[in-house]
């Protein structure tokens, strides 16, 4: 069978290896890979190219995706979705492997109506997709936030500041919540637990009381304006504030093992789903195991609340 492969929406570190399994399980059972560059766009534009053992050689640890990914609202067309069908027919590839988020579902559920073979898998670095308990990619960016709140700490406790710590996300605590108790953050804010202001004050007037050196809070994006909650915080606490927006920094980097693993088996579990004449399906993992839904169980669906949230109100 020809197979194509694409990475789609905002990069993660372990889609590389995502791609890498998909190549090599791929060829071991005598398919044929084709890599499509920049996502749908390469869809449409019909940029594919053959991708062998060899071409994917090296590729395990870098982070970034090395067939591109982009965001195409026009997708979202049918007439733009039927050039790509027809691009792929045009090349007798029967199926389609999409890597990325929530954007990239919703095309790849779409493209699977019209009559392709699809299988989608869960990368993205927000850990916001239902159906699986982690995203490709979620491992490592929790890694690279943990890192930054131990130096934001350093240099917050020379300067007796509290550091507020702005992360990725989206819509999902995920990243917040487990970078926040990794790097024992005071206080953690995000969609699903958000904050209540006038506590927050008056702990922090008290830890400067007990004379502190830091506090650390950590807060999902798109919530509020960190520099100006920066600014309430010292004048209202005398406790001086800071802010540091991490941004893409969190998307890039070599994956760490646990991605590198999950990509690897989800990309081998895609192409043995294929080879049992599966699909429509989107990959994940549940209790260590590889497990597959359709589509439609997982978009728009939410995705259950996660322990750990429970557990920053009690050790933060
Ligand atoms: O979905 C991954 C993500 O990094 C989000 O955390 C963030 O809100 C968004 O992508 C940024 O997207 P863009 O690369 O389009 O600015």
């Amino acid at each position: 069978m020809k197979i194509a492969v694409l990475t789609s929406g905002g990069d993660a570190p372990g889609m590389n290896a995502a791609i890498r399994a998909v190549v090599r399980s791929g060829t071991m059972y005598g398919h044929e890979v084709y890599g499509v560059k920049d996502g749908y766009k390469g869809l449409v534009e019909d940029e594919m190219i053959l991708l062998t053992h060899q071409s994917v050689s090296g590729m395990l640890s870098k982070g970034g995706t090395f067939l591109g990914t982009s965001r195409l609202p026009e997708f979202k067309e049918i007439e733009v979705r039927q050039k790509a069908i027809d691009n792929l027919k045009a090349r007798d590839i029967e199926a389609l492997i999409t890597i990325g988020g929530d954007g990239t579902y919703r095309g790849a559920m779409e493209l699977a109506k019209m009559g392709l073979k699809v299988i989608g898998l869960p990368g993205t670095i927000d850990n916001d997709i239902p159906g699986t308990d982690f995203t490709i990619g979620f491992s490592t960016a929790v890694q690279t936030i943990v890192d930054a709140i131990d130096k934001l700490r350093d240099t917050s406790s020379s300067h007796q500041r509290v550091s507020i710590i702005e992360v990725m996300g989206r819509h999902s605590g995920d990243l917040a919540v487990y970078a926040g108790i990794c790097g024992g953050a005071e206080f953690i804010i995000t969609p699903e637990n958000p904050m209540d202001k006038a506590d927050m004050v008056a702990k922090i007037k008290k830890y400067k009381g007990e004379g502190r050196r830091h506090a650390i809070i950590v807060i999902t994006e798109k919530i509020l304006d960190v520099h100006a909650l920066a600014e309430e915080i010292t004048e209202a606490t005398g406790f001086s504030s800071r802010a540091t927006v991490l941004g893409y920094i969190q998307r890039g980097g070599q994956p760490c093992p646990e991605d590198r693993i999950l990509g690897s088996r989800m990309g081998t579990y895609a192409v043995e789903l294929l080879n049992d004449d599966i699909y429509g399906v989107c990959v994940g993992i549940r209790d260590s195991r590889m497990v597959h839904l359709p589509f439609a169980n997982i978009i728009g669906q939410k995705r259950p609340k996660n322990e750990l949230y429970s557990l920053v109100k009690k050790i933060s």
